[in-house]
């Protein structure tokens, strides 16, 4: 079997979700499982938090009813709302809650027949402006969703675009423009990330939607997951599969991009960007062989990657291999390849295995 595996621990989504709910006391929190819960599976995270999660909330109807099989009674909220009007019929068979992010949803909304009353999630363009009404247009349709037939509880969200970035003058805008709102008669309010409900308690609101929180990877650039005490869920395992000497001068891998400036020991790493490893990450980027640290070196092939062990004349074949989890943070290796930690953990592919640890 070929030695490449992520491992998931449950235990740390579970740990982590509840530091969330440590953080915005008394509130409920939608866990944010859209995308196979950020790569990690999503039948697996839903029924980890079955008995603790208060909602699940993920990005389009597919993924909704997904949730739906595996918990009978769980909010749960679907972000981009129904993307066509035979949707609407389904959201409200599936008992979600949706997002209404424009006025064509709005009017699809309106125009339906519905079973039963959905919970509507008013979403508020607060300054990302890529989803929701402007607050004059919110105020504006207000009145028509308060006791319409299609409307069960009407509630308020929007999205931060900067809150990552700590002190950063958007967020305070978008904060200030949300509480402006607030006059309104909404049943609850949704405005925090993972970012805000670790730094920023005025926008916690009644509902926070908790996602790369509850993987254990940070939203800040600047802080790590583990100085918040998040624990790490996805370790990704592979092995040293072969180890070549190469003489200074001598190239390795595709474009014979890296050329050893000295006599070196390069090992090939079972795990390539077919598996979801990034094919832009420079030589230079760690990664952990027998739990110590050894550079990338040269291109990342479709299969294979590989490591420069000069300095660790110990390691042989069939050596451990973390390309990132518990021990080397997914958002180290990210920002070695000018990304973010949620894009490595959403690109893990299907064809590497998934290992689960209660
Ligand atoms: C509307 C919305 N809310 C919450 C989240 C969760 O964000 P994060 O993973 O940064 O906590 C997302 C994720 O992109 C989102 O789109």
């Amino acid at each position: 079997m070929r030695p490449l595996i992520a491992h998931i621990d449950l235990s740390a989504i579970q740990h982590n979700y509840a530091l969330a709910k440590r953080c915005a006391p008394g509130r409920e929190a939608f866990a944010v499982v859209k995308a196979n819960a950020y790569g990690h599976g999503v039948r697996e995270v839903v029924t980890a938090l079955h008995d603790d999660a208060d909602g699940f909330a993920v990005a389009c109807l597919e993924e909704a009813a997904e949730v739906r099989a595996l918990h009978g009674t769980a909010r749960i909220l679907l972000l981009e709302g129904c993307f066509e009007p035979s949707e609407c019929l389904v959201a409200s068979q599936l008992r979600l809650d949706i997002a209404v992010q424009g006025p064509e949803q709005l009017a699809t909304l309106l125009a339906s027949s519905l079973p039963r009353p959905l919970n509507v999630w008013l979403k508020l363009d607060s300054g990302m402006h890529r989803l929701g009404f402007s607050a004059a247009a919110l105020r504006a349709v207000f009145p028509s969703l308060r006791g319409a037939a299609q409307v069960a509880e009407l509630n308020l969200m929007s999205h931060f675009a900067c809150a990552d970035e700590r002190g950063h003058t958007l967020t305070e805008d978008q904060l200030e423009c949300f509480l402006g709102l607030l006059d309104l008669d909404f049943d609850q309010r949704s405005l925090a990330n993972s970012a805000a409900v670790l730094g920023i308690p005025a926008a916690h609101m009644d509902w926070i939607r908790p996602g790369i929180m509850l993987y254990g990877a940070s939203p800040f650039a600047d802080l790590g997951a583990a100085e918040m005490a998040l624990r790490p869920a996805m370790s990704l395992h592979a092995q040293v599969m072969a180890i070549r000497e190469v003489a200074v001068g001598e190239s390795v891998g595709y474009g014979a991009t890296w050329v050893a400036g000295r006599p070196s020991r390069i090992g090939t790493v079972s795990c390539g960007y077919a598996d979801g490893y990034p094919r832009h990450a420079p030589s230079g980027t760690p990664v952990l062989v027998d739990g110590r640290r050894a550079p990338l070196a040269g291109r990342v092939s479709m299969d294979m990657l590989a490591v420069d062990l000069t300095d660790l004349p110990d390691v042989a074949v069939g050596a451990p291999v973390e390309l990132w989890g518990a021990q080397l943070p997914v958002d180290e290796v990210a920002a070695n390849a000018g990304t973010i930690g949620y894009e490595l953990l959403t690109k893990v592919t299907a064809r590497v295995p998934r290992k689960y640890s209660a």
